[in-house]
């Protein structure tokens, strides 16, 4: 039986962040000023154990629940990993279990998560070029990390697509050669909208290149791209195809919000439901696992709290801007 919020949106997505902390610190996400040595990261005892995640989805399962996607922070800093993919997968053989990464570990762990269960996998990646790459990301580390991992999970048999946030006057100058990069290779590239996601990253409406900008750029390079239709009413990507077949998405949060059909809930770290990526309050279901409650308990818990959601912040974002709302980080992309 489907529950629909307060819209009549169903619930099919969650989005579990499974830690916090990042290897990264990507200057649109988590500002090294901020995410400093002295940041309060949540303590190992807060963070929910594997086979609470696992109890959670278990009771979302009867709703309709069709995908998890493991996030963070950056999901592969959590040991073991693959167990808890192990463990959902066991739950169910249909369900779509994805993972956002940065790719940097994935090249080490990608042949257990892959035999664990893992369906597919989504990297982010702003730029090829090293300077750019490192700049974005305040890392030492380099693209080509990045891109062994990716090697290594289309070795494995994994599906890839990459994730590209793009920057006014940072990185614009990489979306044709990103898709070159990957066209060839079947692995979709789909550039996002800079966002307003959190309080530290000083968003800035003048630092946001428009998906529409950025398909006229493609187009002068690529010829006329073609729309394809969407899979799911709830995809937050625009899918285009050029004329060798190569897939680039576009995801629109700022020019062409997509609240309306957004089935997402989203599972912090720490155990709280989220019913939107702006949203400034979690509801704790840790509390009720932790209190023996049973699986009935806690798909009630979240049935209510699916059920009140009346979330469109995108749509709403010019009336909104001074919200105080959770790091992404901390909440999964
Ligand atoms: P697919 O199942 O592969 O289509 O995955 P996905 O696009 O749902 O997941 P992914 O983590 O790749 O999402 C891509 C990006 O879209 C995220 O990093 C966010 O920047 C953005 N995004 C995802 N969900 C939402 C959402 O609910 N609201 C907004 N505003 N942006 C979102
Ligand atoms: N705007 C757009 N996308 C963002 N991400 C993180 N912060 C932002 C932002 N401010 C994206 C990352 C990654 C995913 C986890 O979220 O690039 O693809
Ligand atoms: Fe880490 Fe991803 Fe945020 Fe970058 S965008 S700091 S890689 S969680
Ligand atoms: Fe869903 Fe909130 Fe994103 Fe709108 S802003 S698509 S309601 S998560």
């Amino acid at each position: 039986m489907a529950i629909e919020d307060a819209h009549n949106r169903p619930l099919l997505d969650l989005r579990i962040s499974v830690t916090d902390r990042c290897n990264m610190r990507c200057r649109y996400c988590m500002p090294r000023e901020h995410f400093d040595a002295d940041y309060p990261f949540l303590p190992k005892e807060d963070i929910l154990r594997f086979e609470e995640i696992v109890r959670i989805v278990e009771s979302l399962i009867p709703y309709g629940l069709r995908k998890v996607r493991l996030t963070g922070g950056e999901p592969l800093l959590r040991r073991d990993l693959h167990s808890l993919i192990a463990q959902l997968r066991a739950c169910s053989n249909e369900l779509d279990i994805a993972m956002t990464t940065n790719g940097l570990l994935l090249k080490k762990h990608v042949a257990k998560l892959y035999q664990a269960g893992l369906s597919r996998v989504t990297v982010s990646l702003d730029a090829l070029d090293e300077s750019i790459f490192k700049s974005m990301g305040d890392t030492s580390a380099n693209p080509q990390m990045v891109l062994e991992g990716i090697d290594a999970a289309l070795e494995v048999g994994l599906s890839v697509k990459v994730n590209t946030v793009i920057k006014k006057d940072v990185n614009e100058g990489q979306i044709v050669p990103m898709v070159r990069a990957f066209g060839p290779r079947g692995v979709p590239v789909r550039f996002i909208e800079y966002m307003d996601v959190g309080t530290t990253n000083d968003w800035n409406l003048e630092h946001v290149v428009s998906a529409e900008s950025m398909r006229d750029l493609l187009d002068d390079e690529f010829g006329s791209l073609q729309r394809n239709q969407p899979l799911h009413k709830s995809d937050v990507a625009k899918v285009y195809t050029t004329k060798e077949g190569w897939k680039i998405g576009f995801i629109e949060s700022i020019t062409n919000p997509f609240c309306g059909d957004c089935s997402r809930a989203r599972l912090s770290a720490n155990g709280s439901i989220y019913t939107c990526l702006f949203s400034n309050r979690g509801h704790d279901v840790r509390s009720i696992l932790r209190m023996d409650g049973t699986e009935e308990d806690i798909s009630n818990a979240i049935q209510s709290i699916w059920n009140d959601r009346t979330d469109r912040y995108s749509e709403q974002r010019s009336n909104q801007t001074e919200q105080l709302k959770v790091e992404m980080s901390y909440i999964g992309g």
